[in-house]
């Protein structure tokens, strides 16, 4: 019999995923599945009103369990990816009973004693839990490798950046409003909506969450907060217009980027291309270059269009696309789990309150 060299798998670990029949729950199960991850220790769980059905599982059929906090004995990380309210009720609870969360939420992603973490980029922050450690939002995982990589050229200055994000980044009801959209438009049909505050298909909508005060949207300030917490750069200026696009899966975005000095297009393409999670697919000439389509279902950040900027010596510009659902949330949260029992930081080391 072969003996298993993933340390994790090896861990002897329980693992509940809070959200599995959502779609980032749906590709977390997935990727457990690619990596053989038995199933008597793995607990499905879900909101009361999918509590009971089945959901299959390496050949097996896992009854899924409604979500509450006295459903965790024997648990020793959560993967909580339900919704904000679900993360704010559960997670501190489960913190103070020892369970280690891996929050894909916004609800704890800027608390100062929560760590937000990419592994490539800031794996070592997991040794500063308390019990709850957040992923980010699924634009701010691809930028922030991008960025992390090309720091090691010459410092930020500033980074203007336009998302192109994927309905299935809103969850699964998006996807179908999206599917049935398109059914009905070459169909003839009147198309209904509920999930976007216009039709999505054939068309493209400018917001991305609520808007705030000052014209930006929530999520083109989380893109701002996350990338200089997880980048520990508190005052990098950074500004973005967030879309969201008809695409089913991945997250694309048209990065510009100012640095402390003149970069050549070929030193930023080595340094993205020996940076751990990203693949450069960078041939114009051919049209080669990263589309959603190709991003999804794969866990590289695909990098490409790498160019001087026209309008700023020290300027570059580029272009990623990136699955939404894998590094962008399920991927980005397992590793996080690898790195903190890589580290030994599977337990707190300050006391939870
Ligand atoms: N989608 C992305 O690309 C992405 C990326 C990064 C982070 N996130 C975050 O990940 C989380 C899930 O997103 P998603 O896109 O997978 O959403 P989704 O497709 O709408 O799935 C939501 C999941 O939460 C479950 N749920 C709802 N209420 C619950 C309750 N009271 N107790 C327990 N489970 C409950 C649902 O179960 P039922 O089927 O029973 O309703 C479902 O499994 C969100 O916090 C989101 O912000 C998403």
């Amino acid at each position: 019999m072969s003996v298993s060299t993933d340390p994790t798998l090896r861990s002897g670990l329980r693992i509940a995923i809070v959200g599995a029949t959502g779609a980032v729950g749906q590709v977390a199960l997935q990727i457990l599945a690619d990596r053989k991850w038995p199933a008597d220790r793995l607990v499905l769980m879900a909101s009361a009103r999918s509590a009971g059905k089945e959901i299959a599982y390496l050949g097996r059929k896992l009854k899924i369990v409604e979500g509450r906090a006295d459903a965790f004995a024997g648990i020793d990380v959560a993967f909580i990816s339900a919704t904000t309210a679900v993360s704010r009720e559960l997670a501190p609870v489960l913190a103070r009973q020892g369970v280690l969360v891996i929050d894909d939420s916004g609800a704890f992603r800027m608390q100062a004693d929560v760590p937000l973490v990419v592994p490539e980029v800031n794996g070592k922050d997991v040794l500063g839990h308390r019990g709850i450690i957040s992923i980010p939002n699924c634009t701010t995982t691809p930028l922030v490798m991008v960025l992390a990589a090309l720091r090691s050229l010459a410092p930020l200055r500033r980074v203007t950046v336009a998302t192109y994000q994927a309905v299935s980044g809103t969850g699964a009801a998006a996807v179908r409003e999206l599917d049935e959209q398109n059914a009905a438009i070459v169909e003839g049909r009147d198309t209904a909506r509920s999930v976007y505050p216009h039709r999505i298909a054939y068309n493209l909508l400018p917001q991305v969450d609520r808007f705030l005060d000052d014209g930006y949207t929530a999520e083109e300030h989380k893109m701002t907060n996350e990338t200089r917490k997880i980048l520990h750069e508190p005052a990098l200026p950074l500004s973005s217009t967030c879309v969201r696009v008809p695409v089913r899966i991945s997250h694309s975005e048209a990065v510009h980027v100012e640095l402390a000095r003149p970069v050549d297009p070929a030193e930023a393409r080595r340094v993205l291309a020996s940076f751990p999670g990203i693949r450069v697919v960078d041939d114009p000439a051919n049209s080669d270059y990263p589309m959603p389509d190709q991003a999804a279902g794969k866990d590289p950040v695909l990098v490409g269009r790498i160019r001087r900027d026209s309008s700023h010596p020290d300027g570059l510009v580029l272009w990623l696309s990136c699955d939404n659902l894998r590094k962008g949330a399920a991927l980005n949260a397992m590793q996080i789990l690898d790195e903190a029992v890589r580290l030994g930081a599977l337990k707190p080391r300050a006391a939870v309150n």
